[in-house]
């Protein structure tokens, strides 16, 4: 009579538990936002944190003019609010969701470390400038976010200033991302004349009043677009008319919405708004959270690991050196896939075959550092690293053996000749930069059938040009010299068979070889790229390294 009993209350119990560890699971949503530098990303992000009950007091972050493009955004926010967020990630909570924003740096920051976050994003907010339209940041990071097919969400700001035509900007973005759109709301007037917006599925007019600057409380006054005597009065004839006319106009022209299309990355919802003046961003929010999905699913080898069905794992999409000068150490990044990660339990290295306790479980805080005991699929940690991991590594449960699909590598975009002053020191030089290039900083090359031991490096932001510069001095003892090289475009050879000695390419063409041996082309121009392509048929380049 007892064994049923047992087998039954063990039954529920790993029941209630599971139940718990799928609700925690399917609660969370973690994005990253990506836009152009100025565009509107930080703010963004405080008024998120602001709803979220993160900090109390909103408000344009001021005194950035100076200090800004010295640190990551984030910090900004943590040094004008006096909070701690991650510097990697920031997470809050709101309307019962849990919600992970990963952090994108731009400006001096942008390196491959922005594209690589967005490996570990299930979606992505593309903050766009409403009189800027699609600019060079963005479009990049879009063409990654287009690679996985993750789900894309628009939000136009700045429409408190004078703004482009909005079907232009549509239409720009449908040109220049080659993605659908479909606006979910459509501002009414711009500049100063910005009188809110009108939420499409809703059928309202959701009026705004410039004396709700920052606070919270904004965005209150919905009134249905059938009561036409409220939304003259608010909003004016004028621009009733203009509504009305815009309305008709988008619904007969705009894409429908399609739910499935925009979880397949082909279709991007967009919504209008000011993030500076705190209108907009709920409704926004609110939506997404509605639109956007539970932790994704991930590839490993012919496997598909289910966030809910699987035990703990995760895989290293980042990894940081010296990240406090205090501490002095490596952090990994780690992004769980799967189940829930417990600090307590034994975790399996599966690239170096080694069961181990993930050392300091952590959420990094720029000054200080919060232990976690547990997170769940969805969220981000941070370990200790002695130097064991490398980018793209999977860790999971110890009697799991799951390969996560690794990270590409990412084209960088500038370029450079570099020597060691002191010729004695090669072998230092050698291994410093290799060993910097292997936790992902920069790219090496080597020159191709010219005899030179000469070692090019390229990388994604100038400022690792810096980085490498002070690392080789100051953890290698090496001096050394960089000569800047012109190219700014290159290309992995994918068209199999390729006879890099066949390849004719334009004058400004040059060939070289990854660490893996692998054949590449630099090039000064994209225009230099086309006639490559042209001149060899067969030819096929891609911006996507191999995974590492
Ligand atoms: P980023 O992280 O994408 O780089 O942009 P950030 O939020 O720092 O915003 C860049 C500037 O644009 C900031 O100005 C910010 O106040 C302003 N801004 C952001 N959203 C809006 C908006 O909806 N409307 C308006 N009018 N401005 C917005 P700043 O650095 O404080 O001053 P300044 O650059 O104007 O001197």
């Amino acid at each position: 009579m007892a064994e049923p009993f047992f087998s039954l209350l063990i039954y529920v119990c790993v029941g209630v538990f599971m139940a718990n560890i799928n609700d925690e699971i399917s609660r969370r949503r973690t994005f990253a936002i990506i836009s152009h530098p100025d565009a509107g990303k930080t703010t963004l992000t405080e008024k998120f944190l602001l709803y979220g009950g993160a900090i109390n007091l909103a408000g344009s972050v001021k005194g950035k003019a100076t200090a800004r493009h010295a640190v990551s955004d984030w910090m900004e926010i943590e040094k004008e609010r006096g909070i701690s967020v991650t510097s990697s990630v920031l997470q809050f909570e709101y309307d019962g969701y849990c919600i992970n924003i990963l952090d994108t740096p731009g400006h001096q920051d942008f390196s491959e470390d922005t594209y690589r976050t967005l490996m570990a994003a299930d979606s992505a907010v593309m903050v766009i400038d409403a009189s800027k339209g699609v600019e060079a940041q963005t479009r990049k990071l879009f063409k990654v976010c287009g690679m996985r097919g993750i789900p894309i969400f628009t939000f136009i700001n700045k429409l408190d200033r004078e703004a482009n035509d909005t079907f232009e900007l549509l239409d720009e973005i449908e040109k220049e991302l080659g993605i659908a759109t479909c606006p979910v709301n459509w501002p009414i007037g711009c500049g100063k004349n910005f009188k809110g917006v009108y939420d499409r599925q809703k059928q309202c007019v959701v009026t705004y009043s410039d004396t709700q600057k920052g606070t919270k409380e904004g965005e209150t006054s919905v009134i249905p677009i059938t009561d036409a005597d409220k939304v003259l009065e608010a909003i004016g004839d004028e621009r009733k008319s203009v509504l009305d006319d815009e309305i008709e106009l988008l619904d007969g022209a705009s894409a429908e919405f399609d739910l499935d299309k925009v979880r397949q990355g082909k279709l991007t919802p967009v919504f209008f708004g000011s993030a500076l003046t705190n209108f907009g961003v709920e409704i926004f929010l609110k939506y997404f959270l509605e639109m956007s999905s539970t932790p994704l699913s991930r590839k490993a080898g012919d496997c598909i690991i289910e966030p809910t069905e699987h035990d703990f794992s995760a895989f290293v999409f980042k990894i940081q050196a010296n990240m406090n000068k205090a501490h002095r150490d490596r952090v990994a990044f780690m992004r769980i896939c799967s189940g829930k990660f417990d600090a307590a339990k034994e975790v399996k290295h599966v690239q170096g075959g080694k069961v181990m306790r993930l050392s300091q479980p952590q959420q990094i805080m720029a000054d200080s550092r919060k232990i976690l005991d547990e997170a769940y699929a969805g969220d981000i940690i941070g370990v200790f690293d002695p130097g064991i991991f490398s980018i793209g590594d999977t860790v999971c449960s110890p009697k799991d053996n799951i390969v996560y699909d690794g990270i590409p590598t990412f084209a960088p975009e500038h370029f450079a000749r570099v020597r060691q002053i002191d010729t004695m020191k090669r072998k230092q030089f050698v291994k410093g930069i290799t060993q910097i290039a292997q936790e992902g900083a920069i790219q090496i090359f080597q020159e191709y059938n010219t005899g030179l031991e000469e070692i090019i490096v390229g990388v994604v932001g100038v400022l690792q040009f810096d980085v490498l510069k002070y690392r080789l001095e100051n953890e290698y003892n090496v001096e050394i010299k960089l000569e800047n090289l012109p190219y700014e475009h290159i290309r992995w050879i994918v068209s199999e068979g390729t006879d890099l000695d066949k390849i004719s390419g334009t004058s400004d063409m040059k060939k070289i070889k990854d660490l893996k041996d692998n054949p590449l082309l630099l090039f000064v121009n994209s225009w230099s790229v086309g006639m490559t392509l042209e001149r060899n048929p067969g030819l096929e380049l891609s911006e996507f390294g191999s995974a590492q």
